[in-house]
């Protein structure tokens, strides 16, 4: 099927083109440099040294050190790594099996602290958050025990869009002497990664959602943070993450972090107009439209939306007609319409719960795409109401 040059994409917070400039960095490592990073020959040193090098790259982007990055296979990966791995470091110490998050995070993390809650007997708090999805720093310290032995709460949310409160979580955590992981899949390019000033001690990335490739991700480890290997294997990545790493992918990581930190102020700017654009544009026009998230700390790129008594499956589908690409919040199980749980965790109202919209605008995103979209939706959305009795 060929997409028109006229289709709009507005699904950033899914994934993001390849920049072609990181397809030509990562060409070379498929071909002929395809050496084992690990082997001792000219091949394998070849491969060693263009993994240092993206290693040193992602160094200087994020201000570390070089033995604090793993390179990963994802974004879910390097959260999984992480939890389980502090976790497992804290039950073998016998340090304590309480963990706090909240209950808006991505099942990369919700559904690992489910696990280690239900077959190796943690206990999980789940801080709330206020109508902008937004954690309340005196909630999370509150839920803070002696046998607590993890905080983990995301940077910035991926359906709706709003960031939290990083730099007080993570002084709070570091007062509390008690570990941070941040999930920051949805940050690069769109936020500063300050590890230092959040003090955060483990954070997720994922190549994918900042025009990198797909399959590759990144944990940062803070020196002194106590993991046990999630998984086990080799002795790669300093036998936090065993397995032969993916050089191309690290080299196409490396490069999209650079490119995307080096563009950030500027392009963050440009999209943040149009972003409000967008916002403004389509609440005017739309009966009983809200916005999602927070107003004002929310990532520059994104725009989410709830519409009264429609599905926002269905407000996917006809925009996908009309030529533009979004996504919902709600999920399809056996035909029926799921609620997004992240939303029914802001308190949404039953009725405006299944009708969410998200439009996250990237580099290709331009004001007439803005427009169009301000244009197009209202129609489609009274025409669903008209049919279904909205
Ligand atoms: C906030 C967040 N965390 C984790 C992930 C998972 O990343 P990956 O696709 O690399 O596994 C995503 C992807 O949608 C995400 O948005």
């Amino acid at each position: 099927m060929e997409i028109s040059d006229n289709y709009i994409y507005l699904d950033h917070s899914a994934t993001t083109p390849v920049d072609p400039c990181v397809v030509e960095a990562m060409a070379p490592y498929g071909s002929e440099h395809f050496g084992n990073s690990e082997s001792s020959h000219l091949f394998g040193r070849e491969a060693a040294n263009a993994l240092e090098e993206a290693r040193q790259t992602v160094a200087d982007v994020l201000g570390c050190r070089l033995s604090e990055i793993v390179f990963t296979g994802s974004g879910t990966e390097a959260d999984n790594l992480a939890i389980r791995g502090v976790a497992w470091a804290a039950m073998r110490d016998g340090r304590g099996r309480h963990i706090v998050t909240t209950s808006i995070e991505h099942p990369a993390v919700g559904h690992t602290v489910d696990q280690l809650r239900d077959l190796f007997g943690f206990e999980v708090t789940r801080a709330p958050v206020d109508e902008y999805g937004q954690v309340n720093v005196d909630d999370l310290a509150q839920a803070i025990r002696p046998d607590t032995v993890l905080v983990s709460v995301m940077m910035a949310n991926n359906e709706f869009g709003t960031v939290q409160p990083m730099v007080k979580i993570g002084r709070l955590c570091r007062e509390r002497g008690i570990v941070f992981h941040t999930d920051a899949v949805q940050a690069p390019g769109r936020l500063p990664l300050e590890l230092d000033d959040m003090h955060v001690d483990l954070m997720a990335l994922s190549a994918h959602k900042f025009y990198g490739p797909k399959g590759v991700g990144l944990l940062y480890v803070r020196r002194d943070t106590q993991l046990a290997p999630a998984l086990t294997g080799g002795g790669h990545e300093r036998e936090r993450r065993p397995g032969t790493v993916n050089v191309g992918g690290a080299v196409g990581l490396a490069t999209a972090l650079r490119l995307v930190e080096e563009d950030r102020v500027a392009e963050c700017a440009r999209v943040r107009r149009l972003r409000d654009r967008l916002i403004e544009g389509v609440l005017a026009s739309t009966p009983d439209s809200r916005l999602t998230g927070h107003p004002r700390q929310r990532l520059c790129h994104h725009a989410s939306f709830a519409f009264k008594g429609v599905e926002g499956e269905s407000v996917v589908l006809n925009l996908d007609l009309a030529g533009i690409a979004a996504s919902s919040g709600s999920a399809c199980a056996e035909g029926e319409p799921e609620p997004s749980t992240v939303l029914k965790a802001m308190g949404l109202p039953r009725d405006w719960l299944l009708g969410s919209l998200r439009l996250t605008l990237g580099r290709s995103t331009g004001e007439a795409d803005v427009d169009r979209v301000a244009a197009v939706l209202p129609g489609i959305v009274r025409e669903l109401r008209a049919c279904c009795g909205g």
